[in-house]
């Protein structure tokens, strides 16, 4: 994945390290944002499972290295991994990785709700059903899934040692298409938008158990799910007029999860966070 020049020389071992002893679920983390973030997390100590559909990554990808799973990339560095086969439209299936997660690292401190689909523009008159179904099935309700398996395990466990100040942290990946209007995009934008509002709505239900539930909403990035517009220089163009500054990396977004998962967020929750470059500005 390209890489900002402002990156430390080695994350592995130069970056800062706040979620060491910690231990995150990251789903649709062979890929994309979710393969940065999952990177990203075990960088900074956890111990992460990751969760997808397929355990390589998906072959339309940026990642430099799109050879190697997510899981063995965190294993090459010495830290801890493990794979969970797992669609999010299944409760059976996150509940499985929930459970590998505390099987193998004995704790769930994060969860990522990241797996997401988008499956083409049109026009409301064109949209079909199935697609709208299937958009607000692994969007929407595979991350209110997530987030009941999550939250099973958070509730039930002992305050951590030494005590922090979250029990666990909830992050949802949502988009600007959940905050603004776009044409072409009801099912997607219909999806995202719940998702923000899932996040509010679970972040207050949650505060007295002292779980975090926050949300980010990315603008455009280079992944597999957008190589449609990144190979055509027309489409791109328009892309990257939508953003402020220079279009971003999936390494932003995981920067950010990683900040929401860490106690440096331990007072934010409820919060739809932006890392968009500047649209919801606009
Ligand atoms: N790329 C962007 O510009 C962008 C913008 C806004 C929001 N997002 C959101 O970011 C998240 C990740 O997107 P991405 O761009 O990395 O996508 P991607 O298509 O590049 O990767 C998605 C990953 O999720 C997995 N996945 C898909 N359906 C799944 C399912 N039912 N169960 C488990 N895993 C599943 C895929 O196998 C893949 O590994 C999504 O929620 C997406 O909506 C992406």
């Amino acid at each position: 994945m390209t890489q900002r020049s402002d990156a430390v020389a080695d994350p592995w071992s130069d970056g800062p390290a706040r979620l060491r002893g910690r231990v995150a679920v990251v789903t649709g983390a062979s890929s994309g944002h979710g393969r940065a973030i999952a990177l990203r997390l075990a960088q900074e100590g956890a111990s992460v499972v990751c969760a997808d559909l397929r355990k390589s990554p998906l072959p339309q990808g940026f990642e430099q290295d799109i050879e190697v799973d997510t899981d063995d990339v965190i294993r090459s560095h010495g830290r801890r991994a493990a794979f969970v086969e797992a669609d999010v439209t299944s409760a059976a299936a996150l509940e499985a990785a929930a459970d590998a997660a505390i099987d193998a690292f004995e704790r769930l401190d994060v969860w990522v709700n990241n797996a997401g689909v988008f499956l083409g523009m049109a026009p409301l008159l064109q949209e079909s059903e199935e697609t709208f179904d299937r958009t607000l099935a692994i969007n929407l309700k595979g991350t209110w899934l997530g987030c009941r398996a999550a939250l099973r395990r958070m509730r039930g466990q002992a305050e951590a040692d030494p005590p922090r100040r979250s029990r666990g942290r909830i992050v949802n990946i949502g988009s600007i298409a959940g905050e603004i209007g776009q044409p072409d995009l009801s099912a997607y934008s219909a999806s995202k938008g719940a998702v923000h509002n899932l996040t509010r709505a679970l972040a207050i239900e949650c505060a007295p158990d002292r779980i975090n539930v926050n949300a980010i909403a990315p603008g455009y990035f280079p992944t597999a799910m957008n190589r449609v517009f990144w190979d055509d220089p027309e489409t791109l163009a328009g892309v990257q007029q939508l953003h402020p500054l220079p279009l971003g990396v999936p390494e932003d977004i995981a920067a950010t999860t990683a900040f929401l998962a860490s106690d440096d967020a331990a007072f934010i929750t409820g919060a739809i966070v932006p890392v968009d470059g500047g649209v919801l500005a606009k």
